[in-house]
This record gives structure tokens, C-alpha cells and sequence, in this order.
């Protein structure tokens, strides 16, 4: 795997930058400091997962990552383009990223084909390249056989794999998850965890995934950014150095272990 090192070493432009960004809440009492002032750098093709205490900010920085919320301060930028100028979000950076949420917020009343194809309908795409799209990505996320049954009739598994296919309809370069199989049992979840690594050596997409688990975050992560609690702010940056792809019976490895034990301990002193 080349490191973000090398890669600033080709003279290739990070995937994503933030520099100096910050976040406030304005409350009714006084206001929230939820990020403190937050410079990272992510690489293109790069898996990087956001870790910390409850209320330290993760969704905070992958919302306003993802354009959907401004930040108070500091420039970041999506494949080169500004993304925020103030409060003002500019449109084309957006369209390089898209989004998983803890549930997969799939229309109910849409089949799990329309679901995948809505970002395709916005965008004014005809129908039989949108159903033609929806099927390739059933097939990729692993659902095929079930574009045409309702969000009901899938389980919570298969819901997420129809949401992270929606996600990637577009194409977007880049992939922001959070906690997207924080719902799901812990087998599942494992399944989950060897079929998005599938899907992002596949697609060559970079991913940002915000979790809580620790086992998680060094089974898919490049770099495990820790954050510290509010006002967030990096504590710690992990490389994960285990060969991909990785199988579940790294989980077991000695090096594996070994991260997951400080980051463990790190965690407990710093929450
Ligand atoms: N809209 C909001 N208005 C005011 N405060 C907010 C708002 N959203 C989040 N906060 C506060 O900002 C801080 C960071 O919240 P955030 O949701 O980013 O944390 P998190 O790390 O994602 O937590 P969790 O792990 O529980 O999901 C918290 O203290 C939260 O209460
Ligand atoms: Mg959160």
C-alpha cells in the first residue's frame, strides 16, 4: 500500500484538506466548541477512519467534510476546490463525495433499485442507463437478485449494502461513512467490514469511516485519526501497516493486537 508519504512524494494533490478548520455551535445557552482548529490531510485512494469518546466531534468533521454543515473557521478543500468560502458551499466539490449514515435511510415506498438510482434521476439520467447503473451496483455490494424488492424486505445488513450502493451511483470520488454498521450484530458486521475493503480495493475510492470500534478501525483502516474530547482535536495518528487484503484472522496477528491494545489504553486516558 503507498503511504500518504509517498503520495505527496508523486506530487499527487491530497483527496481531501483541512487546515485550521474549526466548528462552534450556537446554542441557546452558551455556544459549543465542538472541533478546535483541525489541520488533515487525507490521500487519494487512502482508507481513513476517525476515532474517539462519545461527543468529541467525529460527526462534526465528516458533516462538514461531506458539505453539510459550515464550518466557524479554516479552509478545506474536496480534490482541490474549496468546498466552504464562509457559509457559502460550492456545488462542484460536492459532487465528488458521497455519504453513509448509521441507518441506511432508504425511501421505503421506492424500490431498492430506485433508491440506488434516485442520485441518477436528480441528475437527469434516462431510465434504462439509471436501472442498468443500479444493477452493476447491486452486483458489486453484493445484493444482486434484489433490485426490485422493498427496503422492508431486506435485513439490516443488506439495507446498508443498498445505501453504500446508492452512494456510489454517481461515481463520487470519495466515500464518507459514519458509524455505518454501528446498527448491525457483530457478525454482520465482520461480513460487512471484508466487503467494503472489497469494495474500496475495487473502486479505488478514498474513504473517511467514522466508528467505535476499535477492532474495526484497524481491520479497515491506511491511518486511525484519534480525536480527543471536546473541543475535538487530533491526539494521535496510527498507521496501520498489516498487507491487504486483509482476512479476518489478522484480527489475531500480534501486530493487529498490538494497535488495537495502545489505542485501547490511549483511549481510556484521554476520555
Ligand atoms: N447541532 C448542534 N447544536 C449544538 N451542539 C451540537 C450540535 N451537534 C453536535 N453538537 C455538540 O458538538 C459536540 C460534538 O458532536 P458530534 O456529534 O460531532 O460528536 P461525535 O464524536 O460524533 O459523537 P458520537 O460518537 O456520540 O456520535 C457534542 O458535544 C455535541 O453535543
Ligand atoms: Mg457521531
Amino acid at each position: 500500500m503507498t503511504t500518504p508519504a509517498q503520495l505527496a512524494d508523486d506530487g499527487l494533490a491530497p483527496a481531501i484538506s483541512l487546515a485550521g478548520i474549526e466548528k462552534w455551535y450556537g446554542t441557546r445557552d452558551a455556544p459549543v466548541h465542538a472541533l478546535a482548529a483541525t489541520d488533515l490531510e487525507v490521500a487519494e485512494r487512502e482508507f481513513v477512519v476517525l476515532l474517539g469518546p462519545s461527543g468529541c466531534g467525529k460527526t462534526t468533521m465528516l458533516r462538514m467534510i461531506g458539505g453539510l454543515i459550515a464550518p466557524t473557521g479554516g479552509t478545506l478543500t474536496v480534490e482541490g476546490q474549496r468546498l466552504w468560502d464562509g457559509e457559502n458551499r460550492r456545488s462542484e466539490a460536492v459532487s465528488e463525495l458521497g455519504m453513509v449514515f448509521q441507518d441506511a435511510n432508504l425511501f421505503p415506498w421506492l424500490s431498492i433499485e430506485d433508491n440506488i438510482a434516485l442520485p441518477l434521476e436528480l441528475k437527469g439520467m434516462d431510465k434504462a442507463r439509471r436501472r442498468a447503473r443500479a444493477h452493476e451496483l447491486c452486483q458489486l455490494v453484493g445484493i444482486k437478485g434484489f433490485e426490485k424488492r422493498w427496503p422492508r424486505e431486506l435485513s439490516g445488513g443488506m439495507r446498508q449494502r443498498a445505501a453504500i450502493a446508492r452512494a456510489l451511483s454517481y461515481d463520487p470520488k470519495i466515500l464518507l461513512m459514519d458509524e455505518p454498521f454501528g446498527a448491525l450484530d457483530a457478525m454482520t458486521r465482520d461480513a460487512m467490514n471484508l466487503e467494503l475493503q472489497r469494495i474500496w480495493m475495487d473502486t479505488g475510492k478514498t474513504i473517511i469511516l467514522v466508528t467505535h470500534s476499535i477492532s474495526e478501525a484497524v481491520f479497515l483502516a491506511d491511518r486511525i485519526v484519534l480525536l480527543s474530547p471536546r473541543p475535538g482535536k487530533i491526539d494521535t495518528i496510527v498507521e496501520v501497516p498489516i498487507p491487504r487484503p486483509r482476512r479476518s484472522e489478522v484480527q489475531a496477528s500480534e501486530t493487529f493486537q498490538s494497535i488495537a491494545l495502545a489505542l485501547r489504553q490511549r483511549l481510556a486516558e484521554i476520555s
